[in-house]
């Protein structure tokens, strides 16, 4: 459904080659490091409004550092 995110991290938003982001995605400008990508997870309209990533977000701060730590991991 969604960008692959592998290398996010330092990549600027919207910025995977072929894949259809909104505009709000676009329009963002968002460079992806752990505080961006965990107040994204958090809370995705909040942080990104319009955007059209199907997920209301994680509230567990702790599960959220976890899955950031997961993403840098990925490189
Ligand atoms: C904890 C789980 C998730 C994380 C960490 C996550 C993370 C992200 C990030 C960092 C982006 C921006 C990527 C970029 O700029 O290239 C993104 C975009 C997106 N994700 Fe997710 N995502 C999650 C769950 C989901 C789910 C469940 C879906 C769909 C069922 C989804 C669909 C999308 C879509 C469609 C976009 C593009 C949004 C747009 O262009 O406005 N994601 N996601």
């Amino acid at each position: 459904m969604g960008p692959n995110l592998r290398g996010i991290f330092g990549r600027r938003a919207a910025t995977v080659q072929g894949f259809n982001y909104s505009n709000a995605m676009k329009r963002s400008k968002i460079i992806w490091n752990a505080s961006e990508i965990d107040a994204f997870i958090a809370n995705p309209r909040a942080k990104v409004p319009g955007n059209s990533m199907a997920y209301v977000g994680m509230k567990n701060e702790a599960q959220r550092a976890q899955v950031v730590s997961y993403l840098k991991s990925l490189k």
